[in-house]
């Protein structure tokens, strides 16, 4: 396999590798590796079904549920269909995930670690790609604080709720999403992490803040919480820390949710039609 690192702040493409077929283990450790130290990284003209995507997921720890959410593929709640294409009247997948910066899973008790989505459908106008994935370097981000900001805040923890993309979705973008039920909240009760993670793999600290679910530092009054979070939250999606995946049919886009946060680009029509399936890692190798 060949690692080629982007001219950007995060991102590498590999290629000279089949994802269809088990990982030697001398590749899997290069792979993790490379995730670590890249943050994202894209795999083109990958030719999966879905038994060995998830397969190839399945490498990187134990695969995340989605029992509640009925857009999985046909038996395998481990595997989401992200799309906005309707048949026979009914919607085939998730139309808006992910709309808005965070980081997968940041709410729970044990943290997301990867995120693997395939594209199979890639809408295009005018010949270029739309609804590419934003990314942002959180290892950059930390680094980039001012020292008062870092010292200030080292030590402290912050807040994450489900309920706050989700609701954030509904209001402000209007989309078709139903209001959470007191048991589906019940079901997803916030979690509190580190500010500053270090990432289990590079031993580096992180900024592990994200608009999508993270609602206020504990240590700190709400108010107080709300103006450096608004600062965070500016800080950590400047250009300086960003790369955005152009999509291709056949790409295998993968991500380390500890150092990075996404966004996914709503810029296509009910009528430009993208389809993706993803697979996600939890993080208990590493946290519990
Ligand atoms: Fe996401």
């Amino acid at each position: 396999m060949k690692v080629t690192p982007s001219n950007a702040p995060l991102h590498a493409t590999v290629t000279d590798i089949d994802l269809g077929v088990p990982l030697s283990r001398t590749d899997l450790h290069a792979v993790e590796a490379a995730l670590a130290k890249h943050g994202v990284l894209s795999f083109p003209g990958q030719q999966l079904t879905p038994q060995p995507f998830k397969s190839f997921s399945a490498q990187f720890g134990e695969l995340e549920f989605n029992v509640a959410n009925k857009f999985h593929e046909p038996g395998m709640p481990e595997m989401m269909i992200l799309s906005n294409m309707i048949r026979d009247n009914q919607p085939v997948g998730m139309a808006d995930a992910g709309q808005g910066w965070h980081t997968d899973l940041s709410y729970q008790k044990v943290i997301g670690y990867a995120t693997i989505l395939y594209g199979l459908k890639i809408p295009h106008r005018d010949g270029k790609p739309l609804g590419s994935t934003e990314f942002c370097n959180m290892h950059a981000a930390y680094e980039g604080l001012p020292e008062e900001m870092k010292s200030m805040l080292e030590g402290m923890t912050v807040l994450h709720d489900f309920a706050k993309f989700w609701d954030m979705m509904r209001l402000e973008k209007g989309s078709s999403r139903q209001e959470l039920s007191a048991v589906q909240r019940a079901a997803r009760p916030p979690s509190s992490h580190p500010i500053f993670l270090t990432h289990p793999l590079t031993k580096r600290k992180v900024l592990y803040a994200n608009a999508g679910y993270s609602m206020r530092i504990n240590e700190l009054s709400p108010s107080e919480s709300d103006r450096v979070l608004d600062y965070l939250f500016k800080h950590q999606i400047q250009e300086q820390y960003k790369y955005a995946h152009a999509w291709r049919v056949g790409d295998v886009l993968m991500w380390d949710n500890f150092g990075t946060i996404h966004n996914a680009v709503a810029d296509y029509l009910p009528s430009e039609h993208r389809l993706l399936k993803r697979c996600q890692v939890a993080g208990s190798r590493f946290f519990q």
